[in-house]
């Protein structure tokens, strides 16, 4: 199976960790040879719920037991889509109130620089340096790493950038700029937690300028950080949301929600501004719906607050320079990328699953599950703290 993986699946690095997976359920992957490994990234934040939450496979089993695709998204009227664009809505603050359903993260990040652009008639974009919002050419436009957008260039024009946290910069938003695209704690740079009154300067700015606010929740939404969205902790409130990830509980899926208003542009001057075959598609949206009652139907979320604390004070070790991030979207950060590095492959032989980060190398990634126990982070802090004995020796 790992040659066949090598030779006929296309890999992003030279060094994927390729471990062959048996099945998985609740905070465990299981590999082939049956050894359990306690999974402290939970498929970088995408299996919120843990693996195959007995809720989300009921959900998906019964959809597929009624129809799968039928139609191309927005023909038809499907119940798990309509019932999970309604019962998002209720739980956002006003305008978001319509949701756009797609297929990924960055296909969600796509359509909100089309909304923007197509509700403002400006063009520019401003996003922040160090930020993540995917891959596809307009995402990875937003992308400050010359280095890896030179081979895929000519990208997207008229984008620009500003330092996250500095309210200096925010200066450079202006009566032309359509839209600021923030991640609302960015992800890649390590974790980064939006600071005083940051996000509500860059929300009046934006106002000031008749600019958009996009928030990116792909990472921190659906109650990783203590709150369904993270915008929440902050006093502000986006022009629109961008959202993927945990949203279908480990189903590919992403989405962005704006005002009625705002989106309707999308359906006219030209019609078809946006389409998709398999955005809403009843089975994700089935699972999105079991997700979202799930999370906010009991105390998953606030949970979060407390697990956090308890990562906090178990996680102390010379070695461990600073713990960023908020609730369950944690990261260790060590002395040097090198230490980060030897963390994680000791503890993935130790059966602990930890990851890096994109752009911060000294980082080392806790995004578990949501529904990972006391127990459990106890037992994967204790495999951390020798680990770290060990790289200390
Ligand atoms: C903040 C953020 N935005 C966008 C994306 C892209 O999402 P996807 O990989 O589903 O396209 C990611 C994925 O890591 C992300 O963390």
């Amino acid at each position: 199976m790992k040659e066949d993986f090598f030779s006929y699946q296309a890999q992003t690095t030279p060094h994927p960790l390729a471990m062959e997976v048996s099945h998985a359920r609740g905070s465990y992957i299981y590999d082939s040879s049956g050894k359990a490994h306690l999974d402290f990234v939970a498929g970088v934040s995408a299996s919120i719920l843990g693996h195959c939450h007995p809720k989300i496979i009921a959900a998906v089993e019964k959809q597929l037991n009624s129809y799968m695709h039928v139609m191309v998204y927005g023909e038809y009227i499907q119940q798990a889509a309509v019932s999970y664009t309604k019962l998002l809505a209720s739980l956002l603050p006003p305008p978001l109130e319509t949701t756009y359903l797609v297929n990924s993260g960055t296909e969600a990040i796509e359509g909100a620089l089309k909304l923007a652009r197509r509700v403002t008639g400006r063009s520019q974009i401003l996003a922040a340096k160090s930020a993540y919002h995917g891959n596809t050419m307009g995402s990875l436009s937003l992308m400050d790493f010359e280095e890896r957008k030179a081979p895929f260039r000519p990208l997207l024009p008229d984008i620009g950038f500003i330092t996250f946290n500095n309210k200096e910069d925010l200066n450079k938003i202006t009566k032309k700029t359509a839209a600021v695209i923030l991640e609302t704690i960015q992800g890649g740079a390590g974790f980064v937690v939006p600071k005083d009154n940051y996000l509500k300067d860059v929300r009046a700015r934006c106002t000031a300028m008749g600019a958009l606010l996009i928030l990116d929740e792909i990472q921190p939404g659906f109650g990783r950080t203590g709150k369904l969205f993270a915008f929440e902790h902050f006093n502000v409130v986006p022009d629109i949301l961008v959202m993927g990830k945990g949203m279908a509980a480990g189903l590919p899926t992403g989405a962005f929600t704006a005002s009625h208003k705002m989106m309707a542009t999308l359906g006219e001057n030209p019609m078809l501004g946006h389409i998709t075959t398999f955005g809403g598609n009843p089975v994700i949206a089935a699972a999105a719906l079991a997700t979202l009652k799930e999370i906010t139907a009991g105390s998953l979320m606030s949970q979060t607050t407390e697990k956090e604390a308890l990562f906090r004070s178990l996680l102390t070790h010379p070695l461990i320079k600073e713990i960023r991030g908020k609730g369950l979207m944690l990261t260790l950060i060590m002395e040097s990328s090198e230490i980060a590095n030897d963390l994680v492959l000791s503890c993935a032989q130790n059966g602990l699953i930890l990851f890096w980060l994109l752009f911060e190398k000294r980082a080392v990634r806790i995004t578990p599950p949501l529904t990972i126990s006391e127990e459990e982070i106890k037992e994967g802090c204790t495999v951390i703290l020798k680990a770290l004995n060990s790289l200390q020796q």
